[in-house]
């Protein structure tokens, strides 16, 4: 899904070895939707130590605009509260509208942009959203 939704046209660099190793490690988090019997979406999420990265998000395009990807980054979100970490941050593909569109109505803001970020070839949006503020439900830090 990964080479097909989100590394069209560039080098597949989000190997299987690659996404196996998020799956075992501790620091991350790999979610997939499943809709009608298939994997209809997915995420990873890279803990570190006082932010997390969003590495990857895609839903299938037949599943698309029913909230699947609202779903799962909102479990990201919960999830990274409980760890108590408030900070998100990614790129996204300059090119991509639609994602770019998906993170602004949930509350990411865009921060810079990197030049050729993607082998050379294609710039990336930064993007980060502070859990604590957008929220409509402030989640401060307890104590
Ligand atoms: C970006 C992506 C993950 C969105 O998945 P989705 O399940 O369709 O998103 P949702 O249904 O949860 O959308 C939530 C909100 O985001 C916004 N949104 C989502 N897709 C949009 C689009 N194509 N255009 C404008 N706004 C969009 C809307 O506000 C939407 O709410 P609404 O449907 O009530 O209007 C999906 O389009 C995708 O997989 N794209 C290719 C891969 C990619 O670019 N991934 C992100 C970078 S890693």
């Amino acid at each position: 899904m990964s080479r097909e939704l989100i590394e069209t046209g560039l080098a597949h660099s989000w190997t299987a070895v690659r996404i196996a190793r998020h799956i075992e490690h501790p620091e991350s988090v790999v979610l997939t939707a499943r809709l009608e019997r298939a994997c209809a979406g997915f995420a990873v999420m890279q803990f570190a130590e006082d932010s997390a990265h969003l590495n990857l998000l895609a839903v299938r395009p037949q599943y698309r605009r029913r909230g699947i990807a609202r779903q799962l980054l909102s479990w990201l979100h919960e999830s990274a509260v409980t760890a108590g970490t408030f900070v998100i941050a990614l790129e996204l593909r300059a090119t991509s509208a639609a994602a770019h569109a998906f993170y602004g109505a949930l509350g990411y803001r865009e921060t810079g942009r990197a030049v050729a970020y993607y082998q050379g070839v294609e710039d990336a949006i930064r993007m980060t959203r502070d859990l604590r503020i957008n929220d409509g439900v402030l989640r401060a830090p307890q104590g």
